[in-house]
């Protein structure tokens, strides 16, 4: 795209996070990709809410050198890095008040919505000593697991293909902390059941299995029949389908037979109507538990093949199919 077209971009998306109080007074700071050697971003000390052209500055992505005379945001050593270690297109940084109220007291996301545990499953949260980031690796490694980072005590950091779904996972999450707050005026002991029981059923000291390897899978397949949660749930919403998980860049791939809520069958092929597919780094912060599965679909570090709405349907189990997962210890 055009320098002059990213920098209107630039401009809206700047005026949306002001007209939905993300980003007030200096604070905030944008940034794109210009060519495979430049970024945009924007001018240190200035309004998202009123940018004009000139508040938008030309970087070299390996020199870190502006064009002119202005300076770039002091936070382009987090955008720089981001650009450095991700495909991303845009890096979306701003300080949304509630976000940063609730996790000033709260260590983690308590999820109220379908919607927030599907777009945006458990958002890491990082800590830094200085209001500007000076530990951007940090950042760096939590946006493996998610598209979207809470600053402790100073905001998000958004990282994506487009400005959109920037915006789009940083609103959703200024939403999910307004009803989480609101689920804790109604009920003050507000707890997910669901993840303490999980906790105390499970033994922890079990064996540890080369990631992908056929005992790895069959574990988890084992893990999942003995489970009540699933045979329960599965029964009452008929959990007959087929699931196929791929590793990208090989010709490993799985397919899980489910009939009842049960795996009657562990097939060594993809020829499935859902199918699951990503690279190794991906599946690896899966089975470590540090990122959701549906959550990675949706923001796209993992493919599916079938329609996520279909596959939606079974919610509940596939839920904790996928808590499942981290259970079984990977090497
Ligand atoms: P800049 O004005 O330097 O972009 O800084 C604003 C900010 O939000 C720092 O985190």
């Amino acid at each position: 795209m055009p320098e002059k077209e990213l920098k209107l971009q630039m401009i809206n998306v700047g005026l949306r996070l002001y007209q939905a109080g993300l980003a007030v007074a200096r604070s905030g700071n944008l940034s794109c990709r210009l060519d495979d050697a430049h970024i945009l971003i924007t001018a240190t000390g200035t309004f998202l809410g009123s940018l004009k052209e000139d508040d938008i500055v030309k970087v070299n992505l390996a020199t870190l050198k502006p064009e002119g005379k202005i300076n770039p945001s002091s936070e382009l050593p987090l955008h720089s890095l981001v650009y450095k270690n991700f495909g991303a297109q845009v890096v979306v940084h701003c300080h949304p008040p509630l976000i940063n109220g609730y996790f000033a007291v709260a260590k983690q996301l308590k999820a109220v919505t379908f919607e927030t545990k599907f777009y945006l499953g458990s958002v890491p949260v990082v800590a830094q000593e200085t209001p500007t980031v000076t530990s951007p690796q940090e950042v760096v490694d939590a946006l493996k697991t998610n598209n979207l980072v809470v600053l402790k005590n100073h905001g998000t950091v958004a990282a994506s293909d487009n400005f959109e779904d920037a915006l789009s996972i940083t609103e959703a999450l200024e939403e999910a902390v307004k009803s989480a707050a609101l689920a804790r005026l109604f009920d003050k002991d507000f707890l997910d059941q669901l993840d303490t029981s999980l906790k105390a059923e499970l033994k922890r000291n079990d064996p540890v299995y080369e990631m992908f390897s056929r005992p790895h899978i069959q574990a988890i397949v084992d893990l999942v029949n003995k489970d009540e949660f699933i045979a329960r749930k599965g029964k009452e919403m008929g959990l007959t389908v087929k699931l196929a998980i791929r590793l990208d860049d090989s010709q490993q791939a799985y397919k899980f037979n489910f009939k009842e809520g049960q795996i009657t069958e562990l097939g060594s092929d993809d020829q499935a109507p859902f199918v699951i597919s990503a690279p190794a780094n991906v599946w690896e912060q899966v089975f470590l538990g540090k990122l959701d599965c549906f959550v990675a679909v949706t923001q796209g570090k993992m493919k599916l093949s079938g329609q996520l709405g279909q596959l939606s349907k079974w919610y509940v189990p596939f839920t904790r199919l996928f808590a499942l997962f981290k259970e079984v210890k990977i090497k």
